[in-house]
């Protein structure tokens, strides 16, 4: 029987998971993080839009965002969708982090916010964007989509900066098929978030009964019997049409839904939540394993945790030393159905549906990462001989000449 794994770890859900109920999900998940508050949004790109529009009330003279130009396309569509303007900033090299002198010549009086973001589950540098932001008295927004259970120095990301955010959307571990949660370590900030979700967000019955349906569909087709029709045929489809972004899912529309979420998907969460601190144990001990392995291998960056760091590991994040070798190791493993893939296709000023929201900038080191990084699935239904075959398939592509 054809199997297919995800390009993630996401938690499945179980059949127990689906009763109907009610549930304070976002403080049972306070209460798990260790965090006095938690505000649920319907997506990360949502808490994003409503914490940069309370920043904007409250400082209503600055009107730029500064973000890291390989990220999300949905970051750059939810600073729109407030109202603001992006600034992007190449990343160092190598890394996924902003390069620093860059981040200090962009930062002004016009700065709102500073995003630093911790993509693969790993720690971004907040303590670099903090210093450039309070210089120039700008906020910092730590973006947390990939990162929910992630720690520094024993505390849950989104603590450092003046606020952050995790997403709850397939694929990020635990999920509502949508959702976000905003967290703020500020009191003025926590209600002006709360008053800026009261302006923003409604209550909307079609969208319940979408999420809904979704979110069961989630629960029966993720497992890797079901994939290859969920994943693994629009995917190939998509390739096929040399279409990379539509195989990756960044095609995203202007329209970014603004709703509230269902008491039943907040209980569906609550019972997940039960089972995310094993599963983030079990997968964090696969990963540091395989992190080890990849190590052995010249040529290539593995990411993984710092001093002070524990990240969470949806997958591992990787660079090769060239563009050709990672497209000689996707050629191999993108359609294999092992779970590798990659993440952001672009940089954010090359795709073409944001032409019009993103400026055009000089992004050597942006545009360098997305041509050299790829990424392999963390789930548990990764095993070890298959993850060896991977290993294989690297070795052979980074002894090309780049
Ligand atoms: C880095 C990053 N920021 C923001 C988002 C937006 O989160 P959501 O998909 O929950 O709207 C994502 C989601 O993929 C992301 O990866």
């Amino acid at each position: 029987m054809p199997r297919e794994l995800p390009p993630t770890a996401g938690l499945p859900l179980r059949l127990s998971d689906l009763w109907p109920g009610r549930a304070p999900f976002a403080e049972q998940v306070a209460r798990w993080l260790g965090v006095e508050q938690l505000q649920l949004e319907c997506s990360g790109t949502a808490a994003m839009v409503v914490a940069l529009r309370a920043m904007h009330r409250l400082r209503p003279q600055r009107d730029e965002v500064i973000v890291p130009a390989w990220t999300c396309p949905l970051v750059a569509l939810a600073i729109h969708r407030a109202g603001l303007r992006l600034r992007l900033c190449d990343l160092a090299p190598n890394h996924f982090d902003m390069d620093l002198g860059q981040l200090c010549s962009l930062a002004s009086e016009r700065t709102l916010a500073i995003v630093p973001t911790h993509l693969a589950g790993r720690v971004a540098d907040v303590n670099a964007a903090l210093d450039v932001a309070h210089r120039v008295g700008a906020y910092v927004l730590e973006d947390a989509a990939q990162a929910l259970g992630a720690t520094q120095g024993g505390q849950s990301l989104g603590l450092l900066g003046d606020a952050g955010f995790f997403s709850l959307a397939v694929g990020k571990g635990l999920t509502l098929y949508e959702g976000g949660l905003l967290l703020t370590r500020d009191p003025v900030l926590r209600d002006a978030f709360a008053a800026s979700h009261r302006d923003t967000i409604h209550r909307d019955a079609r969208m319940d009964w979408q999420r809904a349906v979704e979110l069961l569909g989630y629960a029966v087709a993720y497992r890797p019997a079901l994939l290859p029709l969920a994943y693994g045929r629009p995917l190939r489809k998509a390739l096929a049409a040399n279409d990379p972004v539509a195989a990756v899912g960044d095609d995203f529309g202007p329209d970014i839904p603004l709703h509230t979420v269902s008491h039943w998907r907040q209980a569906v969460g609550a019972r997940a939540l039960k089972r995310l601190p094993a599963f983030l144990d079990g997968t964090r001990e696969q990963a540091l394993r395989r992190v080890a392995r990849l190590r052995q291998i010249r040529g290539l960056t593995v990411f993984d945790d710092g001093p002070g760091q524990r990240g969470v590991w949806p997958f591992l994040l990787l660079t090769l030393p060239s563009g050709t070798a990672r497209d000689e190791a996707l050629a191999a493993l993108w359609t294999a159905g092992v779970g590798v893939s990659r993440l952001f296709i672009h940089a954010l000023p090359d795709y073409g549906y944001l032409r019009g929201i993103v400026p055009e900038a000089r992004l050597p080191n942006a545009r360098s990462f997305a041509a050299r990084s790829l990424t392999i699935t963390n789930s548990p239904w990764l095993d070890d001989a298959t993850f060896e075959s991977i290993c294989t398939v690297l070795q052979r592509a980074v002894g090309l000449p780049g």
